[in-house]
């Protein structure tokens, strides 16, 4: 459903989006189970987010008879994880488009300020004729999402989809804003974040939750 009058904003209704996303928020959900949970919702996120792919008849000899048939056309993807959490969505995506080149970018949150530093960049060259779709579970401030799509931007990158699993209204809108051009997949909008920008209710830290770091 759309978010709002963003347009380019659809958050998911799928009750087994709901469900895992009930078990990652819990504290008790381990290491193990948090990484599986991530990655399953990646998944039923990535059939959405390419629910769009151009499709193209080709022939086909069956058992039977030659026939035309739709085989997905044209645009090679690029999955762009932001590091780290954004690492724990890739193979998710992959189930769905195994042959997609994988790009990084590294960025962390200040601490203090909660602006991103970038550390990190590598991306298939060239990148301007991929879909690149770009994960991270958490859209918090919207600084990290934002800045990661200005570098595929400065890259050459020009059809981009950017996925989360949970954000937060201000982060939504600030990317939203900022890159209308893009398609965004949410997986729930939360309420709001506290006074450390952390999404609440959120799921605490995914980088940590999901490398077993805290
Ligand atoms: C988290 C998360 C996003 C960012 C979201 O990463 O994975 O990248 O915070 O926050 P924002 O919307 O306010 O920018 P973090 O910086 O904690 O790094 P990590 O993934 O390495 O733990
Ligand atoms: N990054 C996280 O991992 N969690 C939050 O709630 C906000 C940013």
């Amino acid at each position: 459903m759309q978010y709002k009058d963003f347009t380019n904003v659809q958050v998911m209704d799928h009750p087994l989006i709901k469900h895992k996303i009930s078990l990652l928020r819990n504290v008790n959900t381990g290491t193990y189970e948090f990484r599986q949970l991530v990655e399953e919702i990646a998944t039923l996120e990535g059939y959405e987010a390419l629910r769009d792919l151009p499709l193209k008849d080709v022939e086909i000899q069956t058992p039977l008879e030659k026939c035309m048939t739709p085989m997905i056309d044209g645009k090679k993807l690029a999955i762009v994880p932001i590091l780290r959490a954004g690492l724990g969505m890739v193979p998710g995506v992959q189930a769905l488009a195994p042959l997609a080149k994988v790009g990084h970018i590294g960025l962390y949150r200040d601490p203090e300020t909660h602006e991103p530093h970038d550390y990190y960049c590598k991306l298939p060259d060239p990148i301007d004729q991929r879909l690149i779709v770009v994960v991270d579970p958490m859209l918090a401030t919207g600084g990290s999402a934002v800045d990661a799509i200005n570098s595929i931007k400065a890259h050459g990158g020009k059809h981009i989809k950017f996925m989360c699993i949970i954000a937060a209204p201000v982060g939504i809108e600030r990317l939203a804003k900022a890159h209308p051009d893009i398609d965004i997949y949410v997986g729930n909008v939360d309420r709001e974040l506290n006074e450390n920008a952390y999404i609440l209710p959120g799921l605490g830290d995914a980088g940590d939750r999901i490398f077993g770091t805290k």
